[in-house]
């Protein structure tokens, strides 16, 4: 029988934090673009904002709500690396969101990556909105824009099970371990 959401959700946090100071090794995991249409489940909708682009008011609000005070800065911050934001929302709420970068514009990577290819990163979901397919329209919308020749990269914790899930499921496949990066976009 599983455990209750509360109780799962207490668990999973302890082990997190265990994990993430005690468990410090990364899977690294690459997609080759494909130049599959982005699909999603029901109810789920993904938008992304360029470099360029201002997020409205009323999201950067409600994302800033859910996910720190600082989302604005770290989004200004971002963007003026050559982030595109990827935001997606459950019936018309934004509950999580990715990041992209070109590779060109990721340097201390565990290896080079070519102005083709995307680093995806900081994935995140509202906890109250995660299992829902939220994360999982947010890679394929991501993956989905990857230029023809390229391919997306990406890296999580080995013990991350949710993002592994996720990763993979989109088409992910793992390559190799490494240990944390110091200059990590995150
Ligand atoms: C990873 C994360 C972004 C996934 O977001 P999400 O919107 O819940 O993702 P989805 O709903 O698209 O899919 C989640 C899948 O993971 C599965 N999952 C959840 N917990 C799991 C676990 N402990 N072990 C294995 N799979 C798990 C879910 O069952 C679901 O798969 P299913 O649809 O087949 O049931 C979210 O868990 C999160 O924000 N985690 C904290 C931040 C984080 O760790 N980010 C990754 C850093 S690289």
């Amino acid at each position: 029988m599983p455990l209750p959401r509360p109780l799962a959700d207490a668990l999973w946090a302890v082990q997190f934090r265990l994990n993430n100071r005690f468990r410090r090794r990364l899977t690294v995991l690459k997609c080759e673009a494909t130049g599959a249409a982005a699909s999603a489940a029901a109810g789920v909708t993904v938008v992304g904002y360029g470099p360029g682009e201002a997020l409205p008011d009323e999201l950067a609000a409600a994302l800033s709500d859910r996910f720190g005070a600082d989302f604005p800065a770290v989004q200004r911050a971002e963007a003026a690396e050559g982030a595109t934001l990827w935001v997606g929302s459950l019936d018309g709420e934004p509950r999580g969101f990715a990041r992209t970068r070109p590779g060109d514009r990721a340097p201390g990577w565990h290896e080079a990556l070519g102005p083709d290819d995307r680093l995806v990163y900081a994935m995140a979901t509202q906890r109250a909105a995660r299992g829902r397919g939220v994360s999982t329209a947010v890679l394929r919308a991501a993956l989905a824009a990857v230029p023809p020749g390229g391919a997306a990269w990406a890296d999580t914790m080995v013990w991350n099970a949710p993002a592994l899930t996720v990763l993979r499921r989109v088409g992910f496949v793992d390559l190799y371990e490494a240990d944390p990066l110091p200059d990590h976009p995150d």
